[in-house]
């Protein structure tokens, strides 16, 4: 099978539906901020911090033209990930791009909790998440073959029609 690649907003829903997709239909899952703080051996805000957030850009690039020579994968993407065209075209290659959409109201509520986001902190509120989200859908538009809402819905309703659509002729 082709690799998966689900994107969209930070608190999307793109690391358990990956992890529900690896496990119903036996993909390798891949989380791409875990590998890349794996491999760096530092938190994401901690590269934010001391190498900036273009340096971070360059290790996602890297990251994704590597996956695209591998093919059975559920990719958790990060947020930020389709904003580069090159990385479009990386995940465009090797897969199917799955765009998860929410709400910023559903967004804030499941990420509020959380200093894991560099790009959020200090803005941990739904306006300026309803913001950023209109910058970027554009991008996640444009990189997505499909999109799948998931607002109130179940993870094995998310990954049911994520499967459904893919397997469509
Ligand atoms: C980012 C999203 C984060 C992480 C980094 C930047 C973004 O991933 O890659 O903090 O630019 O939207 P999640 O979407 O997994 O939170």
């Amino acid at each position: 099978m082709k690799n998966i690649f689900l994107i969209g907003f930070m608190g999307a829903g793109k690391t358990t539906a990956a992890k529900a997709l690896s496990e119903k239909y036996g993909l390798h899952l891949v989380e791409m901020d875990e590998e890349i703080e794996n491999r760096e051996g530092r938190a994401i805000s901690q590269i934010f911090a001391e190498d900036g957030e273009n340096y971070f850009r360059r290790l996602e690039t890297e990251f994704l033209e590597e996956l695209g020579q591998r093919e059975n994968l559920a990719v958790s993407c990060g947020g930020g990930a389709a904003v580069r065209e090159e990385n479009r075209a990386a995940m465009r290659r090797s897969g199917t791009v799955v765009y998860l959409s929410a709400a910023p109201e559903t967004i804030y509520e499941r990420v509020k909790g959380f200093h894991t986001r560099p790009l959020l902190e200090g803005h941990m509120n739904v306006e300026y998440i309803s913001e950023m989200m209109k910058a970027r859908l554009p991008v996640y538009e444009a990189a997505a073959d499909l999109t799948v809402r998931t607002d109130g819905r179940s993870t094995e309703e998310i990954c049911t029609e994520i499967f459904n659509r893919i397997s469509q002729p």
